[in-house]
């Protein structure tokens, strides 16, 4: 099992497309073992985007990441951090392929809708940044047994 974490970015929460979102990670089977509605402040944007913060168009995702409410969550499952990577579809709304989260509903570069972490090392890192352990919620779900096999 593996964990990852995902935020509906300002966008999603403001187009209201939440729901139709969260379907989509529930529809595929993942558990959400974490989940709140609060605001980014830019400290906390900074952090996150550590990697991007040298970059020219910086100042621009921060004023958008913190330009309204976010829902963070993690999402447990197997393989989870490729499986919902491949569901959001790539960065830009314009080139994601059709099937995919921003490739269905974004037209833009900077608001394509959710993030998900891109690897073991970032999701462990972002997990802590949102969320407390007592935040997440261990549990297994009842259906368990009708989403796989015994031996997946
Ligand atoms: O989110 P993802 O890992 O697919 O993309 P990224 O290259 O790590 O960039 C992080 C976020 O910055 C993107 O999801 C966009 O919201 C934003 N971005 C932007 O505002 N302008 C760009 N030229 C590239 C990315
Ligand atoms: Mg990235």
């Amino acid at each position: 099992m593996q964990r990852t974490l995902i935020l509906l970015k300002p966008d999603s929460v403001q187009r209201r497309l939440m729901g139709r979102i969260i379907s989509r990670f529930e529809d595929k089977g993942l558990s959400f073992v974490g989940m709140k509605l609060m605001q980014v402040t830019p400290e906390l944007a900074k952090q996150h985007y550590a990697e991007h913060v040298e970059k020219a168009w910086y100042p621009t995702l921060e004023s958008f990441i913190t330009g309204g409410p976010i829902v963070a969550a993690v999402l447990e499952g197997l393989e989870a951090i490729t499986v919902v990577r491949d569901m959001l579809g790539a960065t830009s709304g314009l080139k994601a392929a059709p099937g995919t989260i921003r490739g269905d509903f974004s037209s833009s570069r900077q608001m394509n809708l959710v993030h998900g972490s891109d690897g073991p090392e970032a999701a462990e890192r972002e997990i802590a940044l949102y969320f407390t352990p007592e935040e997440l919620v261990d549990h297994t779900p009842t259906i368990a047994t009708w989403m796989r096999a015994a031996d997946e």
